[in-house]
């Protein structure tokens, strides 16, 4: 979007105009009018702007302003420091309300005494308002760090109101995504990589949430190991997030039915693919079509057998495969409430049986000699009957990771790198 992005650019030197010459005088009056101009313009066309800091660039629906936020790093750290993440300007708006807001721009936080929200609505600006996004656990604090964003309930929560959001009001608020999924890569940028499990929660309706959460996760995690940029991962972390969508439609009984389904229910549970698809055809706009297609490619496997059957075959898109792989693999690792986890060895093993049939063959490999059969912090059993924590991933051998042997004693715990030790391998796995 070219004109938003003028907007902004125009926006931000009207307010070092303003800043300059004070607010009354007739540089500081052209620069806004200009502004203004082009807001109208806008807002023709749309019935809200609305504009988010996600990490350090503007965003605005599918859009991300890396190049523009690079120039406005000032505009953006000032924003932040006020704990101003969003800006939503409605069809209406006058011009002594935008002139009322760059005042509250320009005006020391410490002297306003109220929160800007009062502030606005005690200057009667009504069709611009400001915001924070919701952070889990920030409400009330002051803006918190990425990395106090711990990965565990509030998580949980904020995509439950995401998904309940979608379910009864219809909307997707997208730039909450982005926060959301934003947050989550920058964790995994500092090496922070933990998949939720669902003996965190009590009830067992979200465990769909759970298991998005945890797909976006994975989803990202692969995907800037195969070497994506960040724009394309982040999309990609949207799509996992989003590609089960299609079951908010259907009932939470049949989700959680333990055993198999019959045939009825199994058409019934298929469904959600096209269910999600369909919703997300709404959003191309601001999601982009990625998720849309996600959502209806994820359970057409490697080799097409799967469904929804197509009337002619055709390949499913990359990020299709790559989160349909990590989907599996989050589904035979998370804990339901009628089956216990598998083992990883087990997980490996079923994935395996899988590779070039559901399993893209090269994504197959590429994923464990990341991933390595035993994940990190996997309590094993070695061959000598010592028990171990798995450290370190080979990626040439992905049976043999690096591992801590546990030791009762207070002596310094001892590393193992089962690559070089060929008298020396994993029994199996007690712990996952
Ligand atoms: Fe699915
Ligand atoms: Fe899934």
């Amino acid at each position: 979007m070219l004109e938003l992005e003028k907007f902004l650019t125009e926006f931000a030197s009207a307010l070092q105009v303003v800043k300059l010459y004070t607010l009354e005088h007739a540089r500081s009056k052209q620069a806004v009018d200009k502004v203004y101009e082009r807001l109208l313009e806008i807002l023709n066309r749309n019935e809200e702007i609305v504009i988010g800091i996600v990490g350090e660039e503007f965003v605005s629906g599918k859009e991300v302003f890396f190049e523009l936020s690079k120039r406005m790093k000032y505009l953006i750290s000032d924003l932040i420091s006020k704990g101003i993440e969003k800006i939503i300007l409605i069809r209406g708006v006058t011009i002594e309300e935008l002139y009322n807001f760059i005042k509250l721009l320009i005006t020391k936080r410490e002297d306003i005494k109220v929160d800007y929200e009062k502030y606005l609505s005690l200057l009667e600006v009504e069709h611009i308002s400001v915001g924070r996004i919701k952070t889990p656990d920030s409400l009330g604090k002051e803006r918190v760090e990425m990395k106090d964003l711990q990965i565990g309930e509030d998580v949980v929560g904020v995509v439950t109101n995401l998904f309940a959001d979608i379910l009864f009001n219809e909307t997707i608020d997208v730039i909450q995504t982005r926060f959301l999924i934003n947050n989550l890569f920058m964790k995994l940028l500092n090496g922070e990589f933990s998949l939720l499990t669902i003996s965190m929660v009590k009830e067992h309706d979200v465990l769909t949430f759970i298991h998005s959460i945890n797909v976006a996760i994975l989803s990202m995690f692969f995907s800037a190991r195969l070497n994506f940029n960040k724009e394309n991962i982040i999309d990609i972390g949207i799509a996992g997030l989003f590609h089960d969508m299609g079951k908010i439609a259907i009932s939470k009984e049949l989700i959680s039915k333990p055993g198999y389904f019959n045939y009825e229910e199994m058409k019934k549970m298929q469904r959600h693919t096209i269910i999600g698809a369909r919703i997300l055809l709404k959003y191309v706009h601001s999601l982009g079509v990625l998720p849309a297609l996600v959502a209806f490619e994820h359970h057409l496997r490697y080799d097409l057998g799967g469904y929804p059957k197509l009337s002619y075959p055709y390949k499913p898109h990359k990020v299709s495969l790559i989160v349909s792989l990590c989907d599996f693999y989050d589904a035979l690792r998370l804990r339901r409430s009628y089956k216990k986890a598998y083992p990883p060895e087990m997980v490996y093993n079923i994935m395996l049986k899988e590779k070039g049939r559901f399993l893209d063959p090269l994504l197959f490999d590429k994923f464990f000699s990341i991933m390595g059969v035993y994940p990190v912090d996997t309590v094993v059993e070695l061959s000598n009957g010592f028990l171990a924590v798995v450290k370190e991933e080979n990626e040439e051998d992905i049976f043999s990771p690096k591992v801590e042997v546990i030791s009762l004693s207070d002596k310094s715990p001892i590393l193992i790198d089962l690559k070089k030790r060929k008298d020396l391998k994993i029994k199996y796995s007690v712990k996952y």
